[in-house]
């Protein structure tokens, strides 16, 4: 049985209740954060809770973040994953309860603050070295999506719509640009470049992007920040994606074409290989901020 928090709670799952006036429910008007533990302890946590509370700020929800981390950790630990090689909290925060209307409540209301912890899984050496596949798909979401809304509509529909297509993922596509993936970002070796795209209202800022990007840097791989046109991904020797339970994922086919020899290519390896380390090496210190 799992012990989730509710509301400043811990308590078995079955006994979590919350309304179905959540404007989360109604509205999807929240937020999420997803943060990857490795044997018990959080990575990268304090840049997860610093975007969540950048996220708060602009959706104009009062919830302080001070308590969220001991949450996490007695979460991992209540749930028996101190010893788990890969699990993640999940962390969603809306408006709260209060009669349906489109503007904000009148009157104050309690924030719904829940999160569960669960492990996943590394793909095996040997699936993750066959490398993945992809599909591009049109990118149909809102215009603020550095912001990590619970609104993933379109998220869904568009990895569906790759999973239709036989592929293993998506790489969404707006005005010609390879954006991002439906749930990690995405790169592709362009001449030699490790390419993925700017820090924009388009994308969703990874954690695992950044903490990649600094390491690109502080090993001499040549990387650059810009947007990677639909004809450079269909050209790149490599693509790959970065996020939180994907770590670096290669990608080997894109809309059924090879990309590179159709093998996973050696900056992917690398930048996988360093990241691998990097969670080893910082167990449960603080990985700093960009
Ligand atoms: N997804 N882009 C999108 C659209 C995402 O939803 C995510 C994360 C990322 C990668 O961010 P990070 O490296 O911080 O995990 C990029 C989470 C894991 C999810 O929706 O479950």
């Amino acid at each position: 049985m799992s012990t989730v928090f509710l509301n400043g709670e811990f308590l078995p799952k079955e006994e979590a209740k919350i309304s179905p006036d959540d404007r989360g429910f109604l509205l999807a008007d929240g937020l999420y954060e997803v943060t990857p533990f490795y044997h018990g302890s959080p990575f990268g946590l304090d840049r997860h809770l610093e975007r969540l509370e950048k996220g708060l700020a602009w959706m104009r929800i009062d919830y302080p973040v001070d308590g969220l981390e001991a949450m996490h950790r007695r979460l991992i630990a209540e749930n028996g994953l101190a010893d788990a090689p890969t699990s993640l909290v999940y962390l969603q925060i809306t408006r709260g309860a209060a009669p349906r209307t489109h503007y904000f409540p009148k009157d104050p209301v309690q924030p719904t603050v829940y999160a569960y912890a669960k492990t996943w899984d590394r793909p095996t050496d040997e699936r993750w070295t066959e490398g993945f596949t992809a599909a591009t798909v049109p990118d149909r979401r809102w215009s603020r999506v550095d912001v990590k809304t619970i609104g993933l509509l379109p998220n869904a529909m568009a990895f569906q719509e790759a999973i239709d297509q036989g592929a293993d993922d998506a790489i969404l596509v707006r005005d010609g640009v390879a954006i991002e993936g439906a749930h990690m970002n995405v790169w592709a070796v362009i001449d030699g470049v490790a390419v993925t795209h700017p820090k924009t209202n388009h994308i969703l800022p990874g954690i695992t992007r950044a903490v990649v990007l600094e390491l690109a840097a502080k090993h001499g791989i040549a990387h650059e920040e810009r947007p990677i046109q639909l004809e450079e991904l269909r050209r790149a020797s490599e693509v790959f994606y970065t996020g939180t339970t994907g770590e670096v994922k290669p990608c080997v086919q894109v809309d059924g074409r090879p990309v590179g020899d159709g093998t996973v290519g050696p900056v992917a390896r690398h930048l996988s290989d360093l990241f691998r380390a990097y969670v080893e090496e910082t167990k449960g210190a603080s990985v700093g901020t960009e």
